[in-house]
């Protein structure tokens, strides 16, 4: 049994279009530690589980929504009530220029009728999950660009702890980390919203690094991209604030100069020795770590 944690980035994100039902029941079926999902609010104010605030890259909105798009020529969620947003069909990533799929050998383009759905519905999914198969799988919610929805008039932090709390997490012992790329709004929510979940601060920037000792004021872990696992005495720094590390994020598609996935996962999980990672394709890191000692 492995000591890392496996979190299964956007579900089974390598094999079926990200962040769909189906996505994330197969995630589920592979048994990680967490599902993830990222979160970005309706016009109504609903927590939809998207990764970006546009919906151009991953649905069908410009065929049955062409006239809202904004002046930028983009369409945001925001602009959409959760009934409307519940009429798109949801396929595999695009490249906004191209029209093509960013990952042509994952599920193909136009096949199959998937949609969105709340942040509700898919706790319901996986506490339900849990309930009828008596696994016990965790979530980790992003926040998505508070500064926007607050530009926007809303407190998506708010109004997502609210719906947590209607789920019954609250507190660290709950299988909830709650993560987000945005320093001030973790210490917010730390503070002034009370919250008492885990809480992760996301990394992009070698600039952060020095940061970290001030990280630890607030959050329990750091979710870093791979990229500065390289360049940094990250690890030790995470270790000496007694911060986990659960870094994003691993594609079999991208092999980051290593000659097979086995060999960077071998890197990342071994030989750098963070906690846990986000992932694409769950299974295949379950099973590198049931065959690694
Ligand atoms: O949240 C961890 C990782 O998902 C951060 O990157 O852009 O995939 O949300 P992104
Ligand atoms: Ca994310």
């Amino acid at each position: 049994m492995s000591n890392k944690t496996i979190i299964a980035h956007r579900g089974a994100s390598g094999y079926l279009p990200e962040h769909t039902v189906a996505c994330k029941a197969m995630a589920y079926a592979m048994h990680p530690d967490f599902i993830e999902q990222d979160v970005v609010l309706s016009k109504d104010k609903i927590p939809i589980v998207i990764h970006d605030i546009h919906l151009d890259t991953t649905t069908n909105v410009s065929t049955l929504y062409g006239d809202r798009r904004r002046e930028d020529g983009r369409y945001y969620v925001i602009d959409f009530t959760f009934e409307e947003l519940k009429t798109l069909k949801v396929h595999e990533r695009i490249d906004i220029s191209s029209g093509k799929a960013v990952y042509p050998n994952r599920f193909p383009l136009g096949k199959l009728r998937f949609g969105l759905h709340s942040l509700a519905e898919e706790i319901e999914l996986i506490q339900g999950l849990n309930k009828s198969t008596g696994y016990n799988i965790g979530i980790y919610p992003e926040i998505k660009d508070p500064q926007f929805h607050r530009n926007e008039g809303m407190d998506i932090s708010l109004i997502v702890l609210g719906i947590l709390r209607e789920y019954g997490y609250t507190s660290k012992k709950d299988l909830c980390l709650l993560q987000c790329f945005d320093g001030l709004e973790l210490q917010r929510i730390r503070t002034e919203l009370k919250c008492e979940l885990c809480l992760v601060q996301l990394m992009e920037l070698e600039s952060e690094i020095k940061s970290i000792p001030h990280f630890a004021n607030y959050v329990d872990g750091l979710g870093p991209w791979l990229g500065l696992l390289n360049v940094s005495n990250l690890m030790e720094l995470a270790k000496e604030h007694h911060l986990f590390v659960h870094a994003y994020t691993l594609r079999a598609e991208e092999l980051n100069n290593a000659l097979s996935f086995d060999d960077l996962l071998y890197k990342i999980l071994i030989k750098d020795g963070v906690d846990g990672v986000f992932t694409d394709q769950p299974d295949l890191v379950l099973n590198f770590l049931n065959r690694v000692p």
